[in-house]
């Protein structure tokens, strides 16, 4: 019988013998599975498990410090490496979706190279890859594993791509996955977050990126997955975000006109993200949501909320 107790001991005692004494790396995205993959390879091999953390610039507000210092907290051996200018730097000019998620996968594998580097003798690469990204194989979705395989074909392999593969989840689905890390007691909240893309904010971004712009969605973001969870809301909902539009509209402020920034809020229910419906959030949520959004967030005047369901509408606007 499958009970996630007996897998974290079969796969500790697994990874103890087929690891040794080798170091490992690990990119930790922040989520669920690059997170329960890193713990169980802590639990089997400790300090030999060498975890990079990436600031790309284009995560929410304050995750980056966030969730390193809760990844310190678990004891994991990890470097938090903050490449926000390269990304943006890189970012610079594009505006076409494709275009901004090949730059971001990009330095991502330059980051994550150099980073890799820096260890002595790593002979691993461990991945969070679970059974559904086995069986997606080519997949737009799944966080840095994936940003890797879809680039690695220019111009060769970068070096820790060289390494050996090792992927504890890889049997699992995500489901099994959050069971895993309840049984180590990993934090609730961690296990329970939201799906969050690889170029994050990026490609909600609509069109070119400046920092500004990344300044105002984080804040307009923050303001809507505090009030979620505040709400208890956040765990009825599958995945939420807000997006910013490349318009601007006309309104008005005490007796000035202005003419700034519209976002658009999403929330979706979905099991895997390939279909996916709009969440009716309540009127009385959306109202407080919106105006606190216009009150605190300089540069936005209209909230809008999507009621477009995949299949047709993605669930990200890029
Ligand atoms: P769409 O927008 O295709 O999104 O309906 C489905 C799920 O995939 C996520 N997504 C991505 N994840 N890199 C990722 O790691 C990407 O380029 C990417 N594009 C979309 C999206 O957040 C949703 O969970």
């Amino acid at each position: 019988d499958w009970t996630p107790q007996s897998f974290v001991q079969e796969t500790v005692d697994s990874l103890k013998e087929q690891l040794g004494n080798d170091k490992v790396v690990l990119g930790l995205s922040g989520g669920v599975d690059s997170s329960v993959a890193a713990m169980l390879l802590h639990k089997a091999i400790g300090k030999n498990l060498y975890c990079i953390f990436v600031n790309n610039g284009l995560l929410r507000k304050n995750e980056f410090e966030d969730v390193l210092h809760q990844y310190e907290g678990m004891g994991l051996n990890v470097k938090g490496v903050d490449a926000s200018a390269r990304f943006l730097d890189a970012l610079a000019g594009l505006s076409d979706p494709e275009l901004k998620r090949k730059a971001i996968g990009r330095v991502f594998i330059e980051v994550f190279d150099d980073e890799a580097h820096l260890i002595q003798d790593v002979k691993w690469l461990a991945q969070g890859t679970i059974y559904p990204d086995v069986i997606e194989s080519v997949s737009a979705t799944g966080g840095p594993s994936a940003t890797i395989k879809s680039h690695h074909n220019v111009g060769g392999l970068p070096d820790f791509m060289k390494l050996k593969v090792v992927e504890p989840l890889k049997a699992l689905f995500k489901d099994e996955v959050r069971r895993v890390g309840a049984s180590m007691n990993m934090d609730k909240q961690l296990l329970g977050r939201h799906p969050f893309p690889g170029p994050g904010l990026a490609i909600r971004i609509l069109g070119d990126l400046t920092a500004e712009k990344v300044r105002i969605l984080q804040e307009v973001d923050a303001i809507f997955i505090n009030n979620l969870r505040s709400w208890n809301l956040y765990d009825k909902v599958w995945q939420a975000g807000a997006m910013l539009l490349p318009v601007n509209s006309v309104g008005v402020m005490g007796d000035e006109r202005t003419y700034e920034k519209c976002v658009a809020l999403r929330a979706v229910e979905s099991t895997d993200g390939m279909t996916a419906d709009w969440v009716n959030l309540p009127y009385e949520f959306l109202q407080k949501t919106s105006n606190e959004i216009i009150n605190k967030v300089k540069g936005v005047n209209r909230v809008v909320y999507d009621i477009s369901s995949k299949p047709p509408a993605t669930i990200e606007w890029e």
